[in-house]
């Protein structure tokens, strides 16, 4: 089993449509059975709440369902138990690898460090801005797991 966990600020926008739009590429390729997809947030406002209304009718408007999912705050296991832990933007990133024990530190990346696009490494936060905010976030998102999903075919031989 390959346990994949995306994590941003709050865990109701940006980590939960990477988790819904992860699942669903999982589930077109018949591989979600060899993984376990989780998110969290690195701040616990929202725990317990599910994704933001906006993310949730951005991406079922794509076919995605993000209503399972509940927020969460990132917690000190989640290190040993994930084998890729995946930020939104460098705040997020940074935040991580100061939470982790230093030998999981290199599961830790950027998300958009797997996009084919190079032009942006960081999934800008919607939260305070409008329904576009939440398009771009998908169409970030969409092509990076595509990237993230070869990379862990290529390292893991699945
Ligand atoms: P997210 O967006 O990190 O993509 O879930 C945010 C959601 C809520 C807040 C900030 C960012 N907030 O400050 O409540």
């Amino acid at each position: 089993m390959i346990k994949v966990l995306f994590v941003c600020l709050g865990n109701i926008c940006r980590s939960p449509t990477a988790h819904g739009v992860f699942e669903n590429l999982l589930e077109k390729q018949g591989l979600q059975g060899a993984f376990l997809v989780d998110s969290a947030g690195t701040g616990a406002w929202h725990a317990g709440n599910p994704p933001d209304a906006r993310a949730q009718a951005a991406a079922q408007s794509r076919g995605i369902n993000l209503s399972h999912i509940r927020a969460r705050q990132v917690e000190e296991l989640d290190f040993e138990h994930f084998d890729y832990i995946l930020a939104m933007d460098n705040s997020n990133f940074i935040e991580l690898n100061a939470l982790s024990p230093p030998h999981f530190r290199e599961k830790i990346s950027l998300l958009l460090s797997f996009s084919s696009e190079h032009d942006i490494s960081e999934v800008p936060d919607p939260y305070y801005g409008g329904v576009k905010g939440f398009e771009t976030v998908l169409n970030l998102v969409e092509k990076a797991c595509i990237g993230l999903l070869e990379d862990i075919k290529q390292n893991k031989l699945i």
